[in-house]
């Protein structure tokens, strides 16, 4: 085994090339990724963490249920991550081989371990992409609640993980890079958290003529459904395996938080945030990624 394929567990998370991973994610999903079949059909929402998965996968939700009141399933039942084994019963990937399509698919894996397929089909690819700075501090906090993941024992000790590409999931910038790189392709849409916030009902009519889905009256009711209050509101009805079988702990830091661009001013110091401006420039080189606020 090579450093690429090396899969270790550590009490706090797994490794899979050197990488962290929740404990969740288990040497088994690497391998069934490789060979995963992916569908024509699929709808696969693709994140780095905290960049607004729950959020964008909401309104993926009602899109697909036309914004008809209440919820067949919840959405965390509707949109699986492969990449999740749960306690019990089936992985995800297990589930989603058999799964009625259109599937919906969310991952936070980094594009060079999704399966190879993905690259071959027409599957729609939507990308949420949020600013670094917004990212660390609410991965932070998430840190806090979530047991599949490790502990850190101050900001100051999470800011230096994440600035040396040490955290689940690995560097945002690789992550982030892999799509924007691809951000033209057809089947695939390049969206951010900021685009989010400025105009959502925008946003939902976007993503749904990405999606080929024809909405006419229902733009305004779902944005609605997916604001700030209500999606907190809601979470629980929403997310109940996130919330319950894992066992997050929302007492210390509710999951649907702050919801805003530009926290990360209330959270570093003037000397991080020049540190970090240096490695981001150093991160995405050329590319053109830039976010600002
Ligand atoms: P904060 O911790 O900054 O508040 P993910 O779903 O990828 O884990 O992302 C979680 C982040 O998205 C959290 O950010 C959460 O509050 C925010 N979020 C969830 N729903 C939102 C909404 N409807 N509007 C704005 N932000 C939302």
């Amino acid at each position: 085994m090579d450093e690429h394929t090396k899969f270790v567990k550590a009490e706090d998370c797994n490794y899979y090339g050197g990488r962290r991973y929740p404990k969740l994610v288990t040497e088994a999903v690497f391998d069934a990724m490789k060979t995963f079949e992916v569908r024509d059909d699929d709808i696969w929402l693709l994140t780095y963490p905290k960049a607004g998965t729950t959020w964008m996968m909401e309104i993926i939700h009602h899109i697909l249920d036309h914004g008809i009141e209440g919820y067949k399933i919840s959405t965390t039942d509707r949109a699986l991550y492969p990449e999740y084994v749960k306690p019990r019963g089936p992985s995800n990937y297990e589930l989603l081989k058999e799964a009625p399509s259109p599937r919906f698919i969310a991952s936070h894996l980094p594009g060079h371990l999704l399966p190879p397929q993905i690259h071959e089909h027409r599957a729609k690819i939507i990308y949420v992409a949020r600013n670094a700075k917004d990212v660390a501090v609410s991965m932070y906090y998430h840190h806090k609640v979530d047991p599949m993941i490790p502990k850190y024992q101050s900001w100051e000790e999470f800011y230096d993980a994440f600035i040396n590409n040490d955290v689940i999931f690995g560097s945002w910038a690789d992550h982030t890079l892999y799509w924007w790189n691809r951000r033209f392709e057809d089947n695939v849409m390049f969206v951010t958290y900021k685009q989010m916030k400025k105009d959502l009902a925008g946003m939902v009519s976007q993503v749904a003529r990405f999606l080929d889905i024809s909405l006419e009256n229902q733009i305004k009711g779902i944005a609605d459904k997916c604001t700030f209050q209500n999606m907190k509101k809601n979470a629980p009805r929403q997310h109940p395996n996130i919330l319950g079988a894992f066992k997050v702990d929302q007492s210390q830091s509710p999951f649907v938080r702050k919801g805003k661009v530009g926290s990360w001013k209330s959270q570093f110091t003037v000397a991080q945030n020049d540190l970090f401006d240096e490695r981001y420039k150093e991160w995405i080189g050329d590319s053109g990624l830039t976010f600002t606020a």
